[in-house]
C-alpha cells in the first residue's frame, strides 16, 4: 500500500495545470484556463480548469474534481495508478506500507511474465513479416481479409510458424528459461516433463491490458483443419483472468471516452474491421459471455454501450442475458442488429466505411425498443405472448439501478407496449422487493434466527406504492409530498418524544419553499403550532381558505392513498421505523429537488457570465452543490434500500 505520506506529498506538489496539460491544450483567459473539452466532442470551449482551487470543470461531460479525478476520468487510471503517475512526474519517492518480501518477490515474477510476451509478441510480429513462411501464410491471410499495414502495426499481429518448439528455441536462446515459458502459457508442459509451443501454425492477436502490456494471445487457424479449434488462446495466468479484460480496449479507449460510446462485438476480427472502418470505439469480450469485471472496465471510460449482435437469432437470445447484466451494471444500453447472417466483419467489409457508419446510425434503438419489435411478429400472431414480452421487459429494467434512469425506461415501455405506467411501476417494484427479500434469506441463512416479518409479500408490495419515489426531480412536487407528510403525521410522536413535525421542521431549517401556495401552506401550519395548537389533518383542512380547496383536495386524495396502505398495517403506523422512513425520504428528496434546482440555475448563470473571476467563482459554486447533490443522493439511496420490511 502506498503510504498516506506520500499521497500528501504528491497532493502537495501537484499543478493541475501542468497536469492536464500533458492531454489537453489550455488557452488562459484571466486567472483561469479554458479548453474544448476532452470528453466530448464540442465545438465552443466548456472545460474549465481553475488553478488557484486545482479544479477543473467540463460542463459537456459534466465531470469534474481535482488532478487525480481528471486522470483518472482521462486516463482511465485507478486512483492508485493516478498516484503513482503523479508521483512519478513529480519525483516524490513512493513510500509503501508494509509490504510483504512475498509482496516483492510477485511482483517481480509478474514483471518477468510481462518481459517474455512482450519478446513472444515481438517474435510473431517479426516473423509474420520477414519470414517466408510468415509472409506466404500469415501476412496473405491478413490480406485476404483486407487488414492493411496500419492495422497490422496498430494491433500487432503476427504469426506463428508450424512447429513444435520453434518459438520455445528462440526463447531459451535468448535466456528465458522453460518454466517461465510455461507459466506465461506460451509453452505447454507435458506429462515427461518436456514442453512444447502453444501456438503453432496460426495468425496471432496478441491481447493488451488497459496500460498496452501484452498479457495473452488468440491464434486463429488458417485453414479450415476439421477437429481444430478456430481459435486457441492463451490460459489463465497470474497476468491474465480472462473475465476481466476486453480485447481491443487498450486501442479503443481514447475513441471510448470522446464518443462517450462503446460498441460492443463478439471476435477479434470484428473489431479489427471496425477500426478500418474508423469506428474506434469498440471492444470484444472474445466470444465468452460478458463479465461484472468487463462491464465496471468499459464504466472507467464511459456509461454508455452499444452491443452490436450478429444476425443470426440463434446468438440473440443468448446474448441478451448480456444486456441485463450492463443494465446492472449502471450503463446504459442500446442495441443494433446486423442483417441475417452478418457480423460486423462481414458487414463492413461488404458495405464500406461510409455506408457502414450510417448503418450503425441507423440501427440503432434502445434496448426497450430492440426487444419489444423483436417480438413484434410474435405478439401479432400470439396476443398472449405480450404480456411475457412484457414480464420481459420489466425484468431487464428492474435491473438499473438508478432510479431516474429505471422511470424514464419504464414510461418509454409503457408507451412501446401500451401499458398504463402505474402496473408497469407496481411489477418493477415487486421484482426489487422480491429481490430484496431473496438477498436477506440469503444472508440470514446459516443461523435462521431473525425473526419473521410478519408482512407478506404483497403486504410489503401495497405498502411500497405508497412509499414509490418518482425521481423526475420536480421540487413542487417534492415540497407538496413534504406538505403531505407535514399535515398528516405532523401530531405522532417519535420514540424519542419529539413530535414529527419538529423533526420535519429541524431538518428542514435552512429550506425555503418556491411554490406560492406550498409557501402559504407551510405558513399557515407553523402561525397554528405557533399558537399552540395541535393540529390533526383533518382539522388543519377545515381552517384553510375556499381559494386552496383545489390544491388541497388533492392533498387529501393522496393522503387517502397512503393512508390506505397504512390502516390496512396498523402495526406500521405506529412503527417509528416505518415513519422515520418516510420522514426521511421526504426530507431528502426534497432537499435534493433543491440542490438540482441551484445546479439548473447555475448553469445558466455562467452561460451569462462574463467576468473571469466571477466564472471561477460559480464554478467552484458549482462543484460543491455538486458534491452536496451526491450526498443527498446516496442518502436518498440508502433510505429508500432500507425500505421498511418488518414491523417489531
Ligand atoms: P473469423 O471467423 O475469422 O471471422 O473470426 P471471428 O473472430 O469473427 O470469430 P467468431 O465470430 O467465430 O467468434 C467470435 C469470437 O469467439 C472469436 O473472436 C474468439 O474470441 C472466440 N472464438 C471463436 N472460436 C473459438 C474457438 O474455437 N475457441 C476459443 N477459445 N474461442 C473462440
Ligand atoms: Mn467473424
Amino acid at each position: 500500500m502506498i503510504s498516506r505520506d506520500t499521497i500528501e506529498e504528491v497532493k502537495n506538489r501537484v499543478d493541475i495545470i501542468d497536469v492536464i496539460s500533458d492531454f489537453v491544450t489550455l488557452k488562459k483567459s484571466g486567472q483561469n484556463y479554458r479548453a474544448l473539452s476532452p470528453f466530448t466532442n464540442e465545438k465552443t470551449p466548456s472545460f474549465f480548469v481553475v488553478p488557484a482551487k486545482g479544479i477543473f470543470k467540463d460542463f459537456s461531460s459534466g465531470k469534474g474534481g481535482d488532478a487525480f479525478t481528471f486522470l483518472m476520468e482521462h486516463e482511465g487510471m485507478t486512483y492508485v495508478e493516478a498516484i503513482r503517475h503523479l508521483a512519478k512526474k513529480y519525483g516524490v519517492q513512493i513510500q509503501e506500507d508494509q509490504v510483504s518480501e512475498e509482496f516483492r518477490a510477485e511482483q517481480s515474477e509478474r514483471e518477468g511474465l510481462y518481459i517474455l510476451m512482450n519478446f513472444a509478441k515481438e517474435y510473431y510480429r517479426n516473423i509474420l513479416s520477414t519470414t517466408e513462411e510468415g509472409r506466404g501464410i500469415g501476412l496473405s491471410y491478413f490480406r485476404e481479409r483486407g487488414f492493411n499495414d496500419r492495422t497490422l502495426e496498430k494491433f500487432e499481429l503476427g504469426y506463428a510458424l508450424n512447429g513444435w518448439e520453434k518459438f520455445s528455441d528462440e526463447a531459451i536462446k535468448k535466456g528465458y528459461n522453460k518454466e517461465l515459458l510455461v507459466k506465461t502459457g506460451l509453452a505447454v508442459k507435458k506429462d515427461d516433463g518436456s514442453s512444447y509451443d502453444r501456438f503453432r501454425g496460426r495468425v496471432i492477436f496478441p491481447v493488451h491490458n488497459i496500460s498496452g502490456k501484452i498479457i495473452a494471445f488468440g491464434a486463429r487457424m488458417l485453414g479450415k483443419e476439421p477437429n481444430q479449434p478456430k481459435y486457441i488462446n492463451s490460459p489463465e495466468t497470474e497476468i491474465y483472468h480472462k473475465g476481466q479484460v476486453l480485447y481491443g480496449l487498450y486501442q479503443a479507449k481514447n475513441a471510448i471516452r470522446q464518443h462517450d460510446n462503446c460498441f460492443l462485438v463478439e471476435g477479434y476480427t470484428d473489431i479489427i474491421s471496425m477500426h478500418q472502418a474508423d469506428v474506434e470505439n469498440v471492444v470484444a469480450s472474445s466470444g465468452t459471455a460478458l463479465t461484472e469485471d468487463q462491464i465496471k472496465l468499459i464504466r472507467r471510460f464511459t456509461e454508455n454501450v452499444t452491443v452490436l449482435f450478429d444476425g443470426d437469432t440463434a446468438g440473440i437470445k443468448a446474448a441478451l442475458r448480456g444486456i441485463d447484466l450492463i443494465l446492472k451494471g449502471g450503463l446504459n444500453v442500446r442495441v443494433a442488429l446486423f442483417p441475417d447472417g452478418e457480423d460486423p466483419d462481414s458487414y463492413s467489409r461488404k458495405v464500406g466505411t461510409t455506408e457502414f457508419q450510417k448503418f450503425l446510425k441507423e440501427n440503432t434503438k434502445d434496448f426497450i425498443s430492440f426487444k419489444a419489435d423483436l417480438y413484434t411478429s410474435e405478439i401479432i400472431a400470439n396476443p398472449i405472448r405480450k404480456a411475457e414480452v412484457i414480464q420481459d421487459l420489466i425484468r431487464s429494467v428492474a435491473n438499473i439501478p438508478d432510479h431516474i434512469k429505471r422511470t424514464i425506461y419504464i414510461q418509454e415501455t409503457s408507451k412501446k407496449m401500451d401499458v398504463p405506467l402505474s402496473i408497469l411501476n407496481s411489477e418493477v417494484n415487486k421484482i426489487l422487493i422480491n429481490e430484496r427479500i431473496k438477498k436477506k434469506q440469503e444472508l440470514s441463512k446459516p443461523n435462521n434466527s431473525e425473526p419473521e416479518t410478519g408482512l407478506s409479500l404483497s403486504d410489503i408490495h401495497e405498502l411500497s406504492k405508497s412509499f414509490l419515489y418518482d425521481p423526475l426531480v420536480n421540487l413542487e412536487r417534492f415540497e407538496k409530498e413534504f406538505l403531505k407528510v407535514l399535515i398528516n403525521f405532523g401530531m405522532n410522536k417519535l420514540e424519542s418524544g419529539e413530535y414529527v413535525y419538529q423533526y420535519l421542521f429541524f431538518e428542514t431549517q435552512d429550506v425555503e419553499f418556491t411554490n406560492k401556495q406550498n409557501v402559504e401552506l407551510l405558513e399557515l401550519y407553523r402561525s397554528k403550532i405557533a399558537d399552540g395548537d395541535l393540529i390533526k389533518a383533518e382539522t388543519f383542512i377545515k381552517l384553510l381558505p375556499l381559494e386552496y380547496h383545489n390544491y388541497v383536495t388533492d392533498l387529501i386524495t393522496q393522503r387517502y392513498v397512503i393512508s390506505e396502505g397504512w390502516k390496512k398495517h396498523r402495526i406500521i403506523v405506529e412503527n417509528e421505523y416505518v415513519l422515520s422512513y418516510a420522514l426521511n425520504k421526504t426530507i431528502n428528496q426534497l432537499k435534493l429537488g433543491i440542490v438540482m434546482k441551484m445546479l439548473s440555475d447555475g448553469k445558466e448563470r455562467i452561460r451569462h457570465a462574463v467576468e473571469e473571476v466571477e466564472i471561477a467563482n460559480l464554478l467552484e459554486t458549482q462543484n460543491q452543490i455538486d458534491k452536496t447533490k451526491n450526498f443527498i443522493s446516496s442518502i436518498l439511496g440508502r433510505v429508500i434500500l432500507q425500505m421498511p420490511e418488518k414491523s417489531n
